[in-house]
């Protein structure tokens, strides 16, 4: 068999080591990979070259996607669909494996409704794909957002100051909690709970008041604080859809009011993409491990249309319709208890 392997949208840590797995794991079996350049672009466009396994040795260690990315939605383009089909047959492909976020498993979905040979791998930090307890890269978010609040701690102890760090997740509270709960932040603010401006002052200042040299908050791109007058999400909005949360000025507009609020000084800091770049944590390189070999045995299978997910310790294979029937938003108990452990009570 001849398989093809794409990532595509945002990238993020263990993708090379999904696509390693799908190499080898292929490879060991008699069949050859091609890799498909740029996500769903490459796919449009008949951009592919096959990927040996001396191209994906020494590569779990690397951050980002060797094979590139982008958010091309094939079923907004001219013929974009039909052109994917052709391209199947430009690059002789059996198969193709489709690693991605919601975005690029809908149009993987679609494709397999319409009787492509297609598979999907879910990653995304964000973590907001349906059906799997953990999507490759957001361990790996999580230890970066865990780290900046290590950082951020000396600083603003010496500074006696409030440090809100906003963090990426889109529609989905998972990075900030787990990030802030590994952090020990003093604060996490989510989209799936509505905080209001006043009881995030009042907590900061009761901080301050019970001694305590600074507050760290941690917020999530894509929450919602009563009391908070943000900026319109605008920038370039992308082919899914999507406007860039950063430019609302979420965490410079809650560090502003929070400093007026309480009488402490406060900054703000924007993780941004280092979340996503730069080696990925072993959990990331282990699943994307799992997920990129076990995609290739559903091929070998004959299971189309599904997508291994990590269910507990264990791959299990779902269907693709399921990955992206809603959107996964964060475990409001794991939430809750984040909350519940900053101090003081
Ligand atoms: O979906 C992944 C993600 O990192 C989101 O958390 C974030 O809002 C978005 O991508 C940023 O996109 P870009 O890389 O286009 O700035």
């Amino acid at each position: 068999m001849r398989i093809g392997v794409l990532t595509g949208g945002g990238d993020c840590g263990g993708l090379n080591a999904a696509i390693r797995a799908v190499v080898i794991r292929a490879a060991r079996a008699g069949h050859t990979v091609v890799g498909v350049r740029d996500g769903w672009a490459g796919m449009v466009e008949g951009r592919g070259a096959e990927l040996t396994v001396t191209e994906v040795a020494g590569i779990v260690g690397l951050g980002g996607t060797i094979l590139g990315s982008s958010r091309t939605n094939p079923d907004k383009k001219p013929d974009g669909m039909e052109r994917v089909r052709q391209t199947f047959q430009a690059l002789g492909l059996d198969a193709l494996v489709a690693i991605g976020g919601d975005d690029t498993l809908s149009v993987a979905a679609k494709l397999a409704a319409r009787g492509l040979p297609v598979v999907g791998v879910p990653k995304t930090m964000d973590n907001d794909v349906n059906g799997t307890d953990s999507c490759i890269g957001f361990e790996t978010a999580v230890e970066r957002v865990m780290e900046a609040c290590d950082n951020l701690r000396t600083t603003a102890d010496s500074h006696h100051r409030i440090l809100v760090l906003e963090v990426m997740g889109r529609a989905a509270g998972w990075v900030a909690t787990e990030g802030g709960l590994a952090g020990g932040a003093d604060a996490i603010l989510v989209p799936e709970e509505r905080s209001t401006l006043a009881d995030v002052a009042h907590h900061l200042t009761h901080r301050r008041d019970a001694g305590y040299a600074s507050s760290i908050v941690v917020v999530a791109e894509g929450a919602e604080i009563a009391g908070l007058e943000l900026a319109e999400a605008g920038g370039q909005v992308d082919a899914f859809g999507h406007a860039q949360l950063v430019t609302r000025a979420l965490g410079e507009r809650l560090a502003e009011r929070l400093g007026t609020l309480t009488g402490i000084e406060a900054r703000a800091m924007v993780l941004g993409h280092l979340q996503r770049g730069g080696p990925p944590s072993a959990f990331d390189r282990v699943l994307g491990a799992r997920l990129g070999a076990a995609a290739v045995d559903l091929i070998l299978a004959g299971q189309y249309g599904k997508a291994p997910v990590l269910r507990g310790m264990t791959i299990v294979p779902v269907d693709l319709a399921e990955t992206v029937a809603v959107n996964r938003t964060v475990d409001l108990d794991l939430y809750h208890l984040a909350a519940s452990l900053t101090v003081p009570v």
